[in-house]
């Protein structure tokens, strides 16, 4: 009897051990493969903002179409007028230029940073803090109403996105815009941009020639902006403007 208590009451634990610990056992195993994830996961995501935070430092050449918008603003301004009032800006560095896009009256600025910007300065938090900076990873569609913004511009990102998510991508900037799309994309011959850039962002850059664009805008019923084309060009010679980046002007759908 005596022995028999504790062995049953042992088998009474024991079996409520057993009945719980297939849940438990199952989990742990949930719990480390969040765990396993995570930690690559947030490997990769470490090691981006590391390079990132080095490159940075480096100097904005590596980002060169987004320093190029931050140039081309007054000549933007005078392209686009009254449409530049609200603005959204996707790409990196995007808190540079939507601080100085800010600088400018009448113009309201709203960024996308589609990369990881952990180690950034304190303008840029605050400017996320704020709302005017989003995080978002663009191969989801922008978390935007159709038509939020009069214009849309967008530098560097594209040329690391694969024709499949530009398909998507290209599209939804538009649908965002009512009044106009601007690209600002990679020169196939400027070299200096390919060299970091697998290890930034896992893909490497592809410049693209303006041929394979106006192929490409042509087959996914985008419409190239010819009036803007042509008000861009004659207000960058007058203000002897030179762009390092090939630069598109799109129309937004109606
Ligand atoms: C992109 O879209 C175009 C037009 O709809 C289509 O012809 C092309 O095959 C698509 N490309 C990819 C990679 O999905």
């Amino acid at each position: 009897m005596m022995s028999r208590r504790p062995g049953n009451s042992s088998r009474r634990f024991g079996d409520g051990k057993s009945k719980s610990s297939p849940l438990l056992s199952i989990a742990l195993i949930v719990v480390g493969a969040l765990f396993i994830i995570g930690y690559f996961y947030k490997g990769s995501g470490g090691l981006v903002s590391r390079i990132d935070s080095v490159s940075r430092v480096e100097g904005a050449g590596d980002y060169l179409c987004s320093g190029e918008v931050q140039r081309a603003i007054p000549v933007l301004q005078k392209t686009y007028g009254d449409s530049m009032h609200k603005v959204l800006h996707v790409g990196p560095d995007t808190c540079y230029v939507v601080s100085r896009l800010q600088k400018e009256d009448e113009t309201e600025a709203w960024g996308v940073e589609p990369y990881d910007v952990e180690e950034t300065d304190s303008n840029c938090k605050t400017l996320i803090r704020r709302g005017s900076v989003r995080v978002s990873d663009i191969k989801f569609p922008l978390p935007y109403r159709p038509k939020s913004f009069s214009l849309v511009i967008v530098s560097d990102t594209l040329d690391y996105l694969s024709p499949k998510y530009l398909n998507k991508t290209l599209p939804d900037l538009v649908r965002v815009s009512t009044d106009g799309l601007v690209i600002f994309t990679g020169i196939p011959t400027n070299q200096k941009a390919k060299v970091a850039d697998v290890s930034k962002f896992g893909r490497a850059a592809k410049m693209r020639s303006g041929s394979w664009w106006v192929k490409f805008f042509l087959q996914n019923n985008l419409e190239e902006n010819e009036a803007a084309n042509k008000k861009f060009e004659q207000a960058s010679t007058k203000s002897s403007y030179v762009p390092q980046c090939q630069i598109f002007h799109l129309k937004s759908l109606h």
